[in-house]
């Protein structure tokens, strides 16, 4: 296993391209399943995740290629099979995204269910719902979801839930809807552009569906789809990602291949607390000086502040003057990395679905452990505004989901190290420090984060 070792303390400068969207590209690896032919895929991240995907949809008969140019080329030989296998699918929830086109191509599939999950309960029920609606048999057996219908039938689709639509399952029930027959009509359709982005796949290749981007969806059923050329957008977490790296470290840093249109809420949040943002087409400039402003925010789904930005703004926020309030309105226990974050020395109090977040003078080096993607980066980018060197463990996490970070942050001026996770490879400066009682020993913020975490275990634990 991999970490990383970063020295924090030094604004980061310079320029870098933003990739491809992960969440876009794998709905859109999953529906060229759909295809009668060859899709050839621009912009496709090389991430875990895909690679994860590459080898779902193999084992599913369909081929992945990577080309020297970049293109994933992904070709169906054998599409008769229709099992995605635990192995695979409990590495990465996103395997569900096969599911609608496998029903909706092939007329069964065979999904894992995907279980646990570090942000929060991820049920599948409105997947299945909309599914369900479009006349597919569904039953649960031995941990798979069993979905089967010899044709789908167009119908109207409410995809609503307790904290909003779903992403995936918009994507699901909409990649099974282009071969319904008769009109299907999605209503509370999620509008993220992710979703837009598979519906333009979906049309390149012969769909008929309207309202994208909305959430109304129309879709006229077609008997078959063709292959394709397609460029999957720009990562719009990575890029917020970035621009919060420039911020906390009061650094200059320019983005290039920036929808800046797809990111509207995260802009105005950073701008509202002090930080500078200049856009000119696909270039987004981000500077930052102290003092920053504290501010509340929450995340919604889009056009809000995504949740797959909270922990980035949390880190951010507690080097801001005042106090913040950060709500997840859609994973609303999402908040692993506080922990860690107070080990930086960060002065954070969990309440329900909410962080409030004080400011702290300096957030000092530690070793802290990632638990999941974004919190991840929160934590790497708390790491490069802490004093001295931190230890960030576990990002095979960060792995899944950013491409070649530190190479970026690198290239940005940040002192970032891989390394293999091992005890001689941990810094000096972050080895235990010794049980002397003696006077010249000097460490207040261990002693401050300490503290501050028991009051907040004992109110978690009590809730
Ligand atoms: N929900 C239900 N029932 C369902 C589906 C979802 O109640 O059938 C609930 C969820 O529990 C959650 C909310 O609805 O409270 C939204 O979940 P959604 O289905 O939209 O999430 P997802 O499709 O599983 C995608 C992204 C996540 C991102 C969320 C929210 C992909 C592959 N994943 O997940 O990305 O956080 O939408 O925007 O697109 C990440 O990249 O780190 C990540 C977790």
């Amino acid at each position: 296993m991999d970490m990383f070792i970063i020295r924090g303390g030094r604004p980061l400068t310079g320029e870098v391209t933003v990739s491809g969207s992960k969440n876009a590209a794998l709905p859109v690896m999953a529906a060229a399943l759909s295809a009668n032919g060859t899709c050839r895929l621009r912009n496709v991240p090389d991430l875990a995740d895909v690679r994860t995907l590459s080898t779902l949809l193999s084992e599913l008969g369909t081929s992945v290629m990577r080309e020297e140019s970049g293109e994933l080329v992904i070709t169906t030989e054998d599409a008769s099979r229709c099992v995605a296998e635990y192995e695979q699918v409990r590495r990465m929830r996103a395997s569900i995204c096969v599911l609608g086109p496998l029903l909706g191509r092939r007329g069964r599939a065979c999904v894992s269910l995907p279980g646990g999950c570090n942000i929060g309960h991820r049920p599948i029920d409105l997947h299945l719902k909309g599914l369900a609606a479009l006349g597919a048999n569904i039953r649960v057996e031995r941990g798979y979801v069993v979905a089967e219908a010899d044709r789908l039938r167009g119908t109207n689709v409410y995809l609503g839930g307790p904290f909003g639509s779903t992403v995936t399952g918009t994507c699901n029930v909409m990649s099974a809807a282009v071969f319904a027959e008769g009109t299907t009509t999605i209503e509370a359709a999620a509008c993220e552009p992710e979703v837009v982005d598979l519906g333009e796949f979906l049309i390149s290749m012969g769909a008929h569906i309207t309202g994208l981007g909305t959430p109304f969806l129309k879709i006229q059923g077609v008997e078959r789809l063709e292959g394709t050329e397609h460029t999957i957008i720009p990562d719009r977490i990575e890029a917020a990602t970035l621009m919060m790296a420039a911020a906390i470290t009061s650094g200059d840093v320019t983005l290039h291949g920036v929808r800046v249109d797809h990111m509207t809420a995260v802009v105005e949040k950073l701008r509202e607390i002090g930080v500078i943002i200049n856009v000119d087409g696909q270039l987004v400039r981000v500077r930052s000086e102290r003092p920053l402003r504290s501010t509340d925010c929450i995340a919604l789904p889009y056009p809000g502040i995504p949740t797959d930005v909270q922990a980035q703004l949390t880190s951010l926020l507690a080097t801001v003057d005042g106090i913040s309030i950060v709500t997840d309105k859609i994973f609303p226990d999402r908040f692993m990395h506080v922990s860690e974050l107070l080990r930086m020395g960060a002065s954070i109090r969990r309440e329900g679905n909410n962080a409030i977040v004080s400011h702290t003078s300096r957030l000092s080096g530690a070793s802290v452990m990632a638990s999941d993607l974004r919190a991840s980066a929160a934590l790497v980018l708390a790491a490069l505004a802490a004093d001295g060197e931190s230890v960030v463990r576990r990002i095979y996490h960060l792995d899944r989901g950013y491409e070649h970070l530190e190479t970026k942050l690198q290239q940005l001026g940040g002192e970032v190290r891989r390394v293999r996770d091992e005890p001689q490879n941990v810094p000096t400066s972050l080895q235990p420090i010794e049980d002397d009682t003696g006077p010249n020993i000097q460490r207040p913020h261990f002693t401050r984060s300490i503290a501050v975490r028991r009051a907040t275990s004992d109110e978690s634990s009590a809730s």
